[in-house]
């Protein structure tokens, strides 16, 4: 039976690339797509996530989310990240790593009347079985959900969260975005009390996606293929000159990671189910503190140290054939 899932998303190119590896694989049922703010204003999340249904000729509800965060920056802005998603061509010419979604023709579609949080509570309190969520962005729109309703949980079978940080960090010394963004929110979520499987980034930079991966996917020549081939080789740019992988030329794919974890749970390597919490203030804001104690109390994630880049670009490219 397909997994039945809702995907929450903050569509940048590789939410993108989640979306439509979770709409072409067999082995999922995508039910709904919920965004947020992000990678860019919950206006545009909106519109590159109707865009990318518009060129899969989809029809997944899409529902609108949070626009802001819990409580962080009502105020003043906590720390400012450092902006590492942009680089720079041989001319000097800025290259952004959502770029391509913007080049997408301008959709029509619509989103629903409900918001994403009114979703969450109304579907999963009357849901006849339970659903699967995968969140990869900030996860407010859960969290909101989570306080309006702290009973969806009995109809949550797992959360899936891309997020968190173990060795690498991207938005500040200690963070990485997606907890960064909205680290009350992440507190919450991992202490809902649901079934959690967290793909940090040490987990999506080791299951990274390379040039090859990207000419196969040209060779397959569909709209979604050719499209995702062009969201890798610019997301190798990227990583290339700001976020440099082990491995050369490569990129980290990072949100289809926890779509390939659904279809085929090798894909994740090194899972310790272990305590996380997650720092609200001060240099280590949206850390996500990983105990690793033989002895330790408040178990709450199944924590990937890494992932397996073979397998995971098999199955990312084998979804495109079908
Ligand atoms: O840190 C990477 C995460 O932040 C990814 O989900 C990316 O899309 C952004 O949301
Ligand atoms: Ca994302």
């Amino acid at each position: 039976m397909p997994r039945k899932i809702i995907l929450d998303v903050d569509t940048g190119s590789d939410d993108a690339c989640a979306i439509m590896l979770a709409y072409l694989h067999k082995d999922i049922d995508l039910l709904a797509v919920c965004t947020v703010k992000g990678n860019q204003p919950l206006k545009y999340t909106t519109e590159n996530t109707l865009r990318i249904r518009d060129l899969l000729h989809a029809d997944f509800p899409v529902y609108k989310g949070c626009p802001g965060s819990l409580v962080k920056n009502i105020v003043y802005p906590r720390i400012l990240p450092t902006p590492n998603a942009d680089a720079y061509d041989e001319e000097g010419n800025k290259i952004h790593i959502h770029q391509e979604l913007f080049d997408l023709p301008a959709s029509d579609g619509e989103v629903e009347a409900m918001n994403a949080p009114d979703f969450y509570v109304d579907y999963l309190m009357h849901a006849s079985e339970p659903v699967t969520v995968v969140a990869v962005g900030p996860l407010t729109n859960l969290a909101v959900a989570l306080i309006m309703e702290p009973d969806i949980v009995k109809n949550i079978e797992e959360i899936v969260i891309m997020g968190g940080a173990w060795n690498i960090t991207n938005a500040t010394l200690a963070a990485e975005f997606n907890i960064y963004d909205d680290p009350e929110a992440a507190q919450r979520v991992l202490h809902c009390g649901a079934k959690i499987t967290m793909v940090p980034l040490d987990a999506t930079h080791t299951a990274y996606i390379s040039r090859d991966d990207s000419a196969q996917l040209r060779k397959i020549g569909t709209p979604a293929s050719l499209f995702a081939a062009d969201l890798i080789d610019l997301r190798i740019l990227v990583h290339d000159y700001a976020q440099p992988l082990e491995v050369p030329h490569t990129c980290a794919l990072h949100d289809p990671l926890t779509i390939a974890y659904l279809i085929d749970p090798n894909v994740l390597e090194d899972v310790r189910f272990c305590n996380v919490e997650v720092s609200l203030s001060g240099l280590t804001e949206g850390q996500t503190c990983v105990d690793q104690r033989a002895i330790q109390e408040n178990r709450n994630v199944h924590f990937a140290f890494r992932g397996n880049h073979e397998l995971f670009s098999k199955i990312f490219i084998d979804a495109f054939r079908s």
